[in-house]
């Protein structure tokens, strides 16, 4: 099993990548001491003030969504001084190997947010993960970063902005996963969950403008179907930082009508919901859940 970093290297298709184990619960972060306190990407801006009420609703209907879709949602509890806790994406990378649970932990590039991955550490241990962790200067902002694509044993890693490129190398030798690398060069899309969306085994939404040329060409090269959204959406309202957990219903930050229309158009279920609040931190749907192997 290889890291794929250059366009040639990709010497196969998806029907040739073997199917793996789906997640099927939910872990998500309370945001009661969620805020904007620092400025870590370009979104963020310390004095746009964050309403708690309207964090709290917008983070239950989130959590609401998933339990109607038949999701179980487990609930990290809040940590004063960790405000940005709640984007449970970023602390880690659970998968199944060999049957077995394991986690591989974040080296968050931001100090802010390092404490974070020590709660997640607690977590995974209570819920008897394996637990593994990569060099400490090797960049790793977990499933932020590192998607996986839908049934199939493979990652697509971004790069570039927060992820270092050789952290997946220790991931391949955790995971044993084939790896894609993608490199981002528009700080505006800072992580991969910020320019593609998964939807199911054939189908991605990407903003094309995030990636090197390289690296849209190799999304082109493997993905029958690559659905892309406007620039102006993507870049401001996070049309791609949404989710399709069951390869039909798609959740995403309420008002991306052009994507609606193009997520209709390929058959896809549009679930909308309200995340502004959270995007005063720049994050939306994605960051705020982590899917996780069932615990039971
Ligand atoms: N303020 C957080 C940061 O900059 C937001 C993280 C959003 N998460 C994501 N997966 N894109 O790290």
């Amino acid at each position: 099993m290889t890291v794929y970093t250059s366009l040639n290297s990709l010497d196969f298709d998806l029907s040739d990548v073997t199917n793996r184990e789906r997640d099927f619960d939910v872990l998500m972060a309370h945001p009661e001491y969620f805020d904007v306190k620092y400025e870590i990407n370009p979104y963020m801006d310390s004095s746009n003030k964050v309403n708690n009420q309207e964090a709290f609703k917008q983070w239950e209907n989130l959590k609401s969504i998933y339990e109607s879709l038949g999701y179980n949602v487990h609930v990290l509890e809040p940590v004063e001084g960790l405000p940005d806790l709640v984007f449970t994406a970023n602390q880690s990378f659970p998968y199944f190997h060999n049957g077995h649970r394991e986690v591989v932990l974040s080296n968050m590039a931001s100090k802010h947010r390092q404490n974070e991955v020590e709660q997640l550490n607690d977590w995974y241990k209570k819920s008897e993960f394996k637990i593994r962790r990569i060099d400490r200067n090797k960049i790793f902002e977990g499933m932020g970063d590192a998607i996986k694509h839908p049934s199939k044993d493979l990652i697509w890693g971004g790069h570039g902005i927060r992820t270092s490129v050789d952290a997946y190398k220790a991931l391949n030798n955790y995971t044993r996963s084939k790896i894609v690398t993608l490199k981002i060069d528009n700080n505006r899309f800072y992580h991969l969950d910020t320019c593609f969306t998964v939807l199911d085994s054939k189908t991605v939404l990407i903003a094309p403008d995030a990636f090197s040329k390289e690296s849209l060409a190799k999304i082109h090269r493997l993905w029958p179907t690559v659905i892309e959204a406007p620039i102006n959406e993507a870049a401001e309202s996070f049309a791609c930082n949404a989710h399709c957990p069951d390869k039909e219903s798609v959740i995403i930050q309420e008002g991306n009508t052009q994507t609606e229309e193009l997520l209709e158009s390929h058959g896809f279920k549009v679930v909308e919901t309200d995340t502004s609040e959270f995007m005063k931190a720049g994050g939306s749907v994605f960051c705020m859940k982590m899917m996780i192997p069932s615990l039971n």
